[in-house]
């Protein structure tokens, strides 16, 4: 169990971790931070009050400022507004790069030696604006996409094959957005290759909706986007950290050559520990999974100038 996770944005994402992260007991305090008065600290106080329920004794407190949240451990970085009528995307980059920057200068200041968990969006990029502005080594900033666009990816495959969500193993690498890469060559259903499993327009859909995943349920949601799966996904890449897990997960990270990249946050195969991001695993990629996954990383790359710019 870690002493003290901080959550930065207690907003949709952000208060729905902190619920997951307090039921799981990973942590003795969980720390909510967000600009708007008094909704950390009501949200925090709510979710504690949960404890004799739902059998925890992590404290959940909330603030405005940092100060409880010095030493923290491991900070999950949910702030950032959504996109705006008349807002480009590239202001929207801008304005959430702003917000991500003065989370992160803050992360620096009060806790040197924390491990960063990225959720804010555009992903890939908060990650690189994250790294930057707290100086801290690519071992310790690292994004939450991969495991969710993961788990889109093998709840609907489940769903077609009519098994187990728990059978099924794959890995969805890339940039978060329209051009993530799922590999069909590493999908497997208790280690059978999926393509023995279902024909090549059914897999297609699938890969098609995974893709689109995010922008569904923001058709249905009208106002806002996905929280409960994001959250899942992000306290567990908290829980492999915390409990020096070393899971795989594929996650955003600073590629310094990895694949043929550099210079570039990108979704890949990572292991998690205590050290976070202890090691990138290159796994071999057909010719069409490397092209795709050059193809994101320069996606990511181009919104990257957008803040350096
Ligand atoms: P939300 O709007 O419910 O919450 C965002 C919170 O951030 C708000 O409570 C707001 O007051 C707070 N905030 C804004 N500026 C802040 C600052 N400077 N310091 C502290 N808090 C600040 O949004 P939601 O649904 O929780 O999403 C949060 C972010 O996560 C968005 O950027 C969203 O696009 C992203 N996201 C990323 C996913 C991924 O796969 N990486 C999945 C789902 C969401
Ligand atoms: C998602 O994939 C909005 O990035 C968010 O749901």
């Amino acid at each position: 169990m870690l002493g003290k996770v901080a959550v930065v944005g207690a907003g949709n994402v952000g208060a729905t971790a902190a619920q997951r992260l307090a039921e799981k007991n990973l942590a003795r305090t969980v720390v909510m931070i967000d600009v708007v008065e008094g909704v950390p600290q009501g949200k925090g106080l709510d979710q504690w009050q949960s404890g004799p329920i739902e059998g925890f004794d992590t404290r959940v407190i909330g603030n405005q400022s940092y100060d409880d949240a010095a030493d923290a451990e491991v900070f999950v970085v949910t702030a950032g507004i959504a996109r705006k009528p008349g807002m480009s995307r590239d202001d929207l980059v801008k304005t959430n790069a702003g917000i991500v920057r003065s989370v992160a200068e803050q992360i620096a200041r009060v806790a040197p030696k924390a491990i960063v968990v990225v959720v804010s969006n555009p992903l890939d990029v908060m990650c690189y604006v994250a790294m930057k502005a707290t100086g801290f080594p690519r071992e310790r900033v690292i994004g939450m996409a991969g495991v969710l666009d993961t788990a889109r990816y093998r709840m609907f495959l489940a769903e077609a094959l009519d098994v187990s969500v728990e059978d099924i193993q794959a890995m969805v690498l890339g940039g978060h957005g329209d051009t993530m890469v799922p590999l069909v060559s590493y999908t497997t259903v208790s280690g059978i290759p999926v393509t023995q499993l279902i024909d090549q327009r059914k897999l297609d859909a699938i890969v098609d909706r995974a893709r689109n995943g995010g922008a569904e349920i923001v058709g249905f949601l009208k106002t806002g986007s996905a929280y409960y799966a994001p959250s899942a996904a992000a306290v567990q890449m908290v829980e492999a950290i915390a409990l020096d897990k070393r899971r795989i997960l594929p996650c955003s990270a600073w590629l310094q050559g990895e694949f043929g990249l550099k210079d570039v946050f990108c979704g890949v195969p990572c292991k998690l520990g205590r050290g976070g991001l202890e090691r990138i695993v290159e796994i071999a990629l057909t010719d069409a999974e490397r092209a795709a996954l050059h193809q994101s990383a320069e996606a990511v790359r181009a919104t990257q100038a957008v803040v350096d710019g």
